[in-house]
């Protein structure tokens, strides 16, 4: 933990050295420092003809009535592109990623997770609603060697949801080492589901993007380049590698979009066509909508359908991202633009099901808003505290509805994610929030000097003592500390936070 604090001040420094008066200085150190052209950063592979690798389906067992999967976090090698070196990574069940999880609404599942690293670990199961010992979070670590059991009962939308480790201080590492995967929740009942393309692999796809660098041994480095958000990789790479190529065999094809990556925020779209986005991260939307470009910030996810004509060849395409009123937006990644993914519809195509226009209905109540919050974003802090293991900042009530005003007061970037929760965005600045942030979601982008009220409500399970997160997603921000802790209590309880005290962690 010392060692990345230690560079991380180092960083700090070098940023104020070399930029004066911060940001705007930030921007020009970057470019200064930065040898490709100036409007992307980003090295685009040549050919897109990469297979698109598919994490596997994790297997499941039946014991005493619950699904239970087994994942093993341990150490490998993988090839982020043909040719190249074999980088030294981190995976879940194989060198590098992990097989995607499916359960049923209303399944009650486990998951074993065992550590084979040379360190603790955690791992976090990222929108599921559950009881917070369950979480993952860094209250839950894992020892090498050891293995950490999981269980709870799926009690919730249908919808893409994923995991990664979550040590404190130490997430960004994991992550961008490997350790991610999916973790889908399925309606097998619902027709709506039956409807929509729902093969895994063939018209049913997940699309893991993930931003890397890398030294001139091709082992993976995390350099910030000095910026204020952390890594942005020169090399994009879905599902592990860069220039990956998807052949496409229907009609629609369904991409399940996760941004994996520490810090890079992405505007997703296809250039000569608009694109039906489903569902955002908790769930299916209200109905289709129809749009050019879906921007997805650390840690959100976007289901969208792509209609394809036989023998199209098209790409995936980050645009320049709209981040708001950045101060440096070269330094941030707004300016960079480059192909994502590549989509090969085959000479024959078999005919997709007709999209409903209903999707899913939802919504909560806000008339029934009792607890207000509200959570000031700057620099690493979250109203002017940074992370303190020990420390419960915040004690909800069961059944209650709450809205929580969260505000980024920087000029760069941050985001904000919710444990055990999906919430809605209520108002940006006031105002209903655009179409895609009118779902439900567990992690928004937060432009600078915006307001959001977002609504959510904590029902199932209370526990005093064991905390669940709320924090910005872009990793390095995280493990510096910008995170705080609440707990969920039966009406009129007090928070414990005696036995979090007791192993501090830090
Ligand atoms: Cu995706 Cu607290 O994490
Ligand atoms: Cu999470
Ligand atoms: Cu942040």
């Amino acid at each position: 933990m010392t060692g990345l604090t230690g560079l991380t001040g180092l960083t700090r420094r070098r940023l104020l050295l070399l930029g004066g008066a911060g940001l705007a200085g930030a921007g020009v150190a970057v470019l200064a420092g930065c040898s490709t052209a100036s409007t992307s950063s980003v090295s685009e592979p040549e050919e897109f003809d990469t297979p698109l690798p598919i994490p596997p389906l994790a297997e499941s067992r039946w014991e005493a009535g619950t699904r239970t999967f087994s994942l093993r976090a341990q150490e490998g090698s993988w090839q982020f592109q043909p040719g190249a070196h074999g980088a030294s990574t981190w995976g879940f069940n194989g060198p590098y990623g992990g097989p995607t999880l499916r359960a049923n609404v209303g399944e009650r599942v486990a998951v074993e997770v065992g550590n084979d690293l040379p360190e603790a670990t955690s791992t976090h199961w990222h929108g599921m609603h559950l009881p917070a010992e369950m979480d993952g979070g860094p209250h839950q670590m894992v020892e090498p060697g050891d293995t950490w059991r999981a269980e709870w009962v799926i009690g919730q939308a249908p919808c893409t949801l994923w995991y990664h480790p979550h040590p404190h201080g130490q997430t960004e590492r994991h992550v961008y080492r490997g350790l991610a995967g999916m973790f889908w929740l399925d309606d097998p009942q619902d027709p709506v589901t039956q409807a929509l393309p729902h093969t895994y692999a063939v018209d049913d796809v997940p699309v893991i993007i993930g931003d890397k660098t890398f030294d001139d041994q091709g082992e993976l480095v995390i350099d910030d380049g000095g910026n204020e958000v952390g890594l942005l990789g020169d090399v994009v790479t879905v599902n592990g590698v860069a220039g990956a190529r998807l052949e496409v065999t229907t009609t629609l094809v369904r991409l399940r979009i996760l941004n994996a990556s520490t810090a890079r925020i992405y505007s997703l779209g296809i250039a000569d066509r608009s694109m039906l986005m489903i569902a955002s991260d908790g769930g299916l939307l209200r109905s289709p909508l129809e749009l050019e470009r879906v921007r997805l910030s650390p840690g959100e996810r976007a289901e969208v359908l792509v209609a394809l004509d036989p023998g199209d060849d098209v790409r995936l395409h980050s645009f320049e991202p709209e981040l708001g009123s950045v101060a440096a937006p070269f330094a941030v990644g707004a300016n960079d633009s480059f192909d994502v993914l590549r989509l090969v519809a085959a000479d024959e195509l078999a005919a997709s099901a007709e999209v409903p226009e209903q999707l899913a209905s939802f919504g909560l109540d806000a008339a029934a808003v009792g607890p207000r919050r509200r959570f000031e974003l700057e620099d690493r802090e979250i109203n002017g505290a940074r992370m303190d293991m020990a420390r419960i900042d915040e004690t909800v009530e069961l059944g209650d509805t709450e809205m929580w005003t969260v505000v980024n007061r920087n000029l760069f970037p941050h985001n904000f994610h919710v444990h055990d929760v999906q919430f809605e965005v209520r108002s940006i600045d006031g105002e209903p929030p655009p179409p895609e942030l009118a779902g439900r979601k567990d992690t928004v982008y937060l432009e600078p000097q915006r307001e959001y009220e977002l609504l959510m409500q904590f029902i199932d399970y209370t526990d005093p003592q064991m905390p669940y997160m709320y924090h910005c997603h872009l990793l390095r921000h995280e493990d510096e500390g910008m995170m705080g802790q609440f707990v969920v209590v039966q009406p009129g309880e007090r928070a414990d936070p005696s036995m979090i005290s007791g192993h501090g962690g830090h």
